[in-house]
């Protein structure tokens, strides 16, 4: 039996995955009281006393503008932890699987990012989610990196539940429409990357070790995302009032951390090595739609 430890488990990847990774060994998870990834000292303990087999990451400071007024706390937890978490892992022969993200990229590009792309982060998030990134490769430890995008569920902070409310009490809503990504289910990517860690270790493949890139397929913007989830709510729920959309631009809507225009990941490296497809995002959606309004 493996002993699997998850870190961030209330987060939105990480609830999903104490379910996806049930399957794969004994979970052993942790939320940021248990486990700090801001202190290098107690990641050390907690994995030398679980002594796991694989460590599954999926604790994030994920608050992409309150990070740039405190750039060195969001380095401390997107950076340093995962290098630390790395550096045990290489010592003890542990798998890594992390997290990653598109805002490591500038949004330059008008084609899908691959694994390979240069990268250029516009903000502290960013830049520190690439330096967790590089620690860990630099650290030569068995690892799995998924970048993914966009992130919603029917918990915590994210823009499908960020709409669903405003919709009560607002009869306008100025949304973005001119940064392009895929919404990506939390419980997609815990299924797609449970997938892919069972493949990859019943292979014992070391070129299987890497960044994938692991969304929902095609894209749209902001605004298309919000016209999807009321349009989809209101299948549901007829009685749904949806509120007039107003598309604007990304300087109509200024915010602290710059996000990048364009930040669509090409999927086909995962697709190819692991036969693992993320679902259309408005399927996704749909589906994750379907449980709020049953459950
Ligand atoms: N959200 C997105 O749109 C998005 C997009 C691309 C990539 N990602 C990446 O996907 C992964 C999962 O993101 P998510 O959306 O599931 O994040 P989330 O819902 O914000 O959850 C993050 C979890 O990290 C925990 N955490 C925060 N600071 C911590 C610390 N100092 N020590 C330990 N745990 C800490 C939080 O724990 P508590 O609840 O206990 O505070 C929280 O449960 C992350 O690597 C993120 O960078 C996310």
């Amino acid at each position: 039996m493996k002993r699997i430890l998850l870190t961030g488990k209330n987060g939105q990847v990480g609830w999903e995955l104490q379910r996806a990774l049930s399957v794969l060994g004994e979970v052993i998870a942790f939320d940021s009281k248990a486990l700090n990834l801001a202190e290098p000292s107690a990641i050390r303990s907690l994995v030398q006393a679980s002594r796991p087999h694989i460590i599954v990451n999926a604790a994030a400071y994920t608050a992409v503008d309150k990070a740039e007024s405190e750039p060195e706390v969001v380095d401390a937890v997107n950076g340093k932890g995962p290098e630390i978490l790395a550096e045990e892992a290489r010592r003890s022969g542990a798998t890594l699987v992390h997290f990653s993200t598109d805002y490591v990229f500038d949004g330059k590009s008008s084609t899908p990012y691959l694994e390979t792309s240069p990268t250029a982060p516009l903000s502290a998030y960013g830049k520190s989610k690439l330096h967790g990134e590089q620690a860990i490769i630099d650290s030569q430890c068995k690892h799995l990196i998924f970048r993914t995008s966009w992130v919603y569920a029917n918990r915590g902070k994210n823009f499908m539940l960020t709409m669903l409310n405003l919709a009560r009490s607002k009869p306008l809503l100025s949304i973005v429409n001119d940064q392009r990504g895929a919404p990506t289910w939390a419980r997609s990517i815990a299924e797609g990357a449970a997938q892919v860690l069972s493949r990859t270790l019943n292979s014992h493949q070391e070129e299987s070790w890497g960044i994938y890139n692991l969304t929902c397929s095609d894209q749209t913007t902001w605004f298309g995302f919000a016209s999807a989830i009321f349009e989809l709510y209101r299948n549901l729920d007829p009685n749904f009032t949806i509120p007039e959309l107003k598309a604007i631009t990304t300087k109509e809507y200024p915010t602290p951390a710059q996000r990048p225009l364009y930040s669509v990941l090409d999927n086909r490296k995962v697709q190819n090595a692991f036969h693992v497809n993320l679902p259309h995002w408005k399927r996704a959606l749909e589906l994750c739609l379907q449980e709020r309004f049953t459950s």
